[in-house]
């Protein structure tokens, strides 16, 4: 049984059409318009829908948009008349499934509806597999908290609603993101994401909307923004709130509608984006600040999904070096494993870096440390940064580094210099980049290598 919502403007077609629907052991819904078939979509769980391309008040071709874009699982169905074929055509290319011509034969409609069940099935037989094999692929953790995290990921993955996902450095938010597009029905789709922070205020424009020849000085040739690449899948909008006022409104603009124009273009480009944006910032301090629109907040905060800090979940600790562990032992050799003792130590370690800083202090026990199962000593000892590679170390004075070796001295003070400047600059990526002379990704690269703090 399936359900069917049959939307036609003349009452005849729509009680008979019901009629054999319900006949055949489907449940029909009907509407006489678009904007009241949408009203029933939105309460409804409706598998296919017949939709007359020939509508008073909202066109057909429009009402198919709008399924697609809200529902890309429903399969579409399209009636139409003699005068309307070319609509028709035009309809599947946009996706609706199948058309068929006025006057409706019996025997046509109800194998139409069948066909367009059974790829309806398919596709989701396909997405379960997917999400079978693939399900949060690495997202490891069994504390209360993480469970919530995959709980929402999955939940978020059936919708095409906003996500906005905000935690601290190094939690996992862009992992969260890509397994929302993985599960989602979109996963066939492109995951593209943009990182606001690492890019000039004046490249941002033309990074998201793209550009025509010769629209700014640079514009050599045209090209595609990030919106366009994305079309049918998922747009990243990662460190949101490193963006400038400018470009947030272009960005709110965009979202609002999905239309916008390519720098120096006049044409308006529609596409069809879900849009999942991450920030390691407080959103509504930003806002207090004069620094993040309100109004956007409110559009890309439509599901909140926090990802908890390492320290605050410290089960997931053992958990995640364990694992990590594994994952890092050479192809041949016997499992590695944490003795008893190293499990603890590392579980009472605050990890400022979050799960970034344990993936990469697990790497580098497992390249250093040839015991198995690898002992409390060990782990205290690289704790400790007396391996010269002091990622998780950060020292308080810089008579402190006399004592390590030539790298680790050189890292342990490129650290400090960078913490310095950051809190100088209030932790805005692209003011400190300029202070200190580098590019904002290279900026940016550095922060997560030494599992830096800038959510404050
Ligand atoms: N729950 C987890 N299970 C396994 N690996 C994880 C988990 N969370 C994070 N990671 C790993 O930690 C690293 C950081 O994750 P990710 O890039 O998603 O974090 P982020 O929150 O986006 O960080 P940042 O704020 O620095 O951009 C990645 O290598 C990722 O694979
Ligand atoms: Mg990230």
């Amino acid at each position: 049984m399936s359900a069917i919502l049959v939307i036609d403007d003349e009452p005849g077609i729509r009680t008979t059409v019901k009629d054999i629907l319900e006949d055949e052991g489907h449940r029909a819904f009907s509407a006489e318009d678009g904007p009241a078939g949408l009203e029933i979509l939105k309460r409804e769980r409706i598998d296919v829908v017949l939709l007359d391309v020939w509508l008073p008040r909202m066109g057909g071709i429009d009402v198919l948009k709008a399924i697609k874009a809200n529902y890309p699982a429903i399969e579409v169905i399209v009636v139409s008349g003699h005068a309307s074929i070319d609509m028709a055509v035009s309809a599947v290319k946009l996706g609706a499934f199948d058309f068929i011509e006025k006057p409706l034969s019996i025997e046509r409609l109800v194998t139409a509806v069948r066909n367009a069940r059974a790829l309806s099935s398919l596709r989701l037989e396909n997405a379960k597999l997917r999400r079978n094999t693939v399900e949060d692929p690495e997202l490891f953790g069994t504390s209360p908290a993480m469970d919530q995290v995959r709980e929402l990921i999955h939940q978020s993955a059936d919708s095409d609603a906003r996500v906005l996902i905000t935690g601290e450095n190094g939690t996992g938010k862009e992992m969260a993101a890509r397994s929302i597009h993985a599960q989602s029905a979109r996963a066939s789709g492109p995951f593209v994401a943009v990182n606001c922070a690492a890019m000039p205020d004046t490249l941002i424009e033309s990074e998201l909307f793209g550009h025509e020849k010769g629209s700014f000085t640079d514009a050599s040739s045209r090209r595609k923004g990030k919106f366009e690449t994305a079309h049918t899948g998922t747009l990243f909008l990662d460190e949101i709130a490193d963006m400038s006022l400018q470009a947030q409104s272009k960005v709110l603009r965009a979202i609002q509608g999905m239309r916008f124009e390519r720098l120096g273009g006049e044409e308006t480009l529609e596409v069809d984006v879900r849009i999942i944006a991450a920030t390691n910032k407080d959103l509504k301090h930003e806002i207090s600040r004069g620094t993040f629109r309100e109004d956007l907040f409110f559009r890309l905060n439509v599901i909140p999904i926090r990802m908890p800090a390492l320290r605050d979940r410290p089960e997931d600790i053992p958990v995640l070096a364990a694992r990590f562990l594994a994952t890092y032992a050479a192809k041949d050799s016997s499992p590695r494993l944490l003795s008893t003792g190293a499990a603890e130590i590392l579980a009472a370690h605050p990890w400022p870096g979050n799960v970034r800083e344990l993936k990469n202090f697990i790497e580098r026990v497992s390249v250093m440390c040839d015991d198995n199962p690898v002992p409390e000593s060990a782990v205290r000892h690289f704790l400790a940064g007396l391996d010269g590679k002091p990622e998780t170390r950060a020292v308080d004075s810089l008579s402190e580094l006399v004592d390590l070796r030539l790298t680790g001295a050189k890292d342990a003070f490129e650290r400090k210099y960078l913490v310095h400047n950051l809190r100088k600059h209030d932790y805005n990526i692209a003011r400190t980049a300029e202070g200190i002379g580098v590019y904002p990704s290279n900026l940016h690269a550095k922060i997560k290598k030494y599992g830096i703090e800038v959510g404050e």
